[in-house]
């Protein structure tokens, strides 16, 4: 018997559990992590270089903790793309946005708090939820995806959670939530407790709608979390960030570990926002991939979800699992992310999206015979 997890003092909660893991498999079209499949281009990663080679001078000292000149390039970026002013003092950046999400929960939720999301969602909401001690609540969603608004209520009503997760557009199944629905929940979290509410908006770049930001106005309670892993295509740079009412940016620095964001961090991501206008010229390509994959699944007889994110979830498979097993044969790795029926492929450059699309036509005729 070799010494295991379980031989540890480690918390009762994460006893038996399994890490977050989505194969990283070596096969030649990846396409089951929705990144970006563009590698940035080459002026860009010179631009990175420079600012890179500037800061590795002064490695010697400390980032700037509060990170003011990324948040203010975040803060334009926000106002340029919404039209609503954001300012430095409504941003907060992280390691990504799972640690954005995980900063949130450390400050509003914890030991004797909970928080719901509406399932099938993004699984990462649960699984910090967890590790910082926030009890989850799984919150129902219709069978075509969608939150009925009704439903929805009554189970924020109910349970009264501290914090309110909303994901437009939802992974894994790519639908947007309408305004209406998010403002509906917004005004039944206040009435619940009150609660935060969270919209994570990590694919709002590559949706038919706008972002969500417009509603921070008159609404304190509200957060919008965004990442640089999936439109700007730097899912290496780690890098999230949110929109809030600045009181929400002055609570987070309550958990946040001194100087998170490493200077490395802080000056590719400042390279990546000089390029914004190239960089979301390829979320369109990603765009009209996504709506040619959709069209395409349906014209071969799938049932796919509306989607409104750079991946689609397509179905109905008897067994999914062995339907995954059966694409990556052909050399295509797509996500199996344990909904009865369904995968999920995440748009890629049109070359490898073709390989997936001749690999479910081969898989359908199989099924068919
Ligand atoms: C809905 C959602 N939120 C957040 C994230 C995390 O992104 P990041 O790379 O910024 O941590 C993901 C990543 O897949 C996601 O799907």
């Amino acid at each position: 018997m070799t010494f295991g997890i379980d031989d540890l003092p480690v918390r009762d909660e994460l006893r038996g559990k399994s890490p977050y893991g989505a194969p990283q498999l070596d096969v030649p079209v990846r396409l089951n992590t929705n990144e970006n499949p563009y590698p940035l281009p080459e002026p860009l990663v010179e631009r990175i270089t420079e600012r890179v080679r500037e800061a590795a001078r002064d490695l010697n000292r400390y980032p700037d903790r509060d990170a003011v000149e990324l948040r203010t390039q975040l803060a334009k970026y926000l106002t340029d793309t919404s039209g609503h002013e954001v300012g430095l003092a409504n941003v907060w950046a992280a390691n990504g946005s799972n640690e954005v999400i995980q900063q949130l929960l450390q400050t509003f939720g914890g030991p004797g708090r909970t928080a719901i999301g509406f399932e099938p969602s993004y699984s990462m909401h649960a699984l910090i939820a967890r590790g910082t001690g926030t009890g989850w609540i799984s919150g129902p969603r219709n069978a075509d995806f969608s939150i009925d608004v009704g439903t929805a209520a009554q189970a924020i009503a109910w349970h009264r959670p501290d914090v309110v997760f909303i994901t437009t557009p939802n992974n894994p199944t790519g639908n947007a939530v309408p305004p209406g629905t998010v403002l509906a929940l917004y005004e039944a979290a206040q009435a619940a407790k009150p609660s935060m509410v969270v919209v994570d908006e990590a694919y709002i770049e590559f949706s038919h709608g706008d972002s969500l930001l417009p509603l921070l106005e008159g609404r304190p309670n509200l957060v919008i979390s965004r990442t640089m892993s999936k439109a700007f295509g730097a899912a290496g740079l780690r890098l999230g960030y949110l929109a809030a009412h600045p009181a929400v940016v002055d609570a987070v620095q309550l958990v946040r570990l001194p100087y998170h964001l490493s200077a490395v961090t802080q000056a590719t991501a400042l390279a990546a926002l000089e390029h914004t206008d190239t960089l979301l010229k390829y979320v369109e390509q990603l765009k009209a991939e996504r709506d040619r994959l959709v069209s395409e699944l349906r014209a071969i007889g799938f049932e796919v979800v509306e989607s409104d994110a750079n991946f689609v979830q397509f179905g109905v498979f008897e067994d999914s699992h062995t339907a995954w097993q059966k694409i990556l044969d052909q050399g295509v790795l797509v996500r199996d992310n344990g909904i009865p029926g369904w995968l999920r492929v995440s748009a890629g450059t049109p070359r490898e999206n073709d390989a997936f699309l001749d690999a479910v036509r081969e898989l359908k005729k199989e099924q068919s015979t």
